[in-house]
């Protein structure tokens, strides 16, 4: 009789195991990915494109590695410009850039034209990408931040 229980627990255990334990690890695996995961496809997903989109638009002057190209094209790896100014940079794609401009000490003066064919989205993208590339490593740089540094710039 009590051999008979036992096997009946059993069975139920068996039953619970084989159909309801997947469901629990994939239940625990989702919660330890949170949304933590989510950020990180976004952020690989805009750098990813942000790359394309540099190598197309930004790298005949200030090249692949980011290093520009003398006095003439400033340099984005190593920018104290950049790490200052991350709004204005948001507007100098998509607008330009004249006047005189001064990149860790060196003084740079030759127009940058705008790419005003980029979107918001492109201008994200291509933000996250060189801001998380050779030195520097500020995160993901977001929809909401474009947006804003747009909206209060003018085309010059
Ligand atoms: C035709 C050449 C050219 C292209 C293409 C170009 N730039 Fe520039 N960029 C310049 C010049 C020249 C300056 C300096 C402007 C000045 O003297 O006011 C500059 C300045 C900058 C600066 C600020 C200075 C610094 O080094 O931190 C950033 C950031 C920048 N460009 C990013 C970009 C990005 C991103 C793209 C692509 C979307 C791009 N540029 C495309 C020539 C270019």
């Amino acid at each position: 009789m009590r051999n008979k229980t036992d096997h009946r627990l059993s069975a139920v255990q068996h039953r619970f195991f084989v159909h309801a334990a997947p469901f629990l690890v994939f239940g625990m695996w989702l919660a330890a990915c949170g949304s933590h995961s989510a950020t990180d496809t976004k952020f690989q997903q805009y750098y990813v494109q942000g790359e394309q989109l540099y190598v197309r638009y930004c790298s005949n002057c200030h090249q692949k590695n980011g290093a520009g190209l003398g006095r003439v094209y400033p340099p984005l790896n190593t920018s104290d410009y950049m790490e200052r100014n991350l709004n204005e940079v948001l507007c100098i794609m998509k607008y330009g850039k004249k006047g005189s401009i001064t990149v860790n000490g060196v003084m740079y003066n030759l127009e940058m034209k705008g790419t005003t064919s980029l979107t918001e989205l492109e201008i994200a993208e291509i933000a996250t990408y060189i801001y998380n590339t050779w030195d520097h490593k500020r995160g993901i740089v977001d929809l909401t931040q474009v947006h804003g540094a747009l909206a209060k710039c003018q085309p010059n």
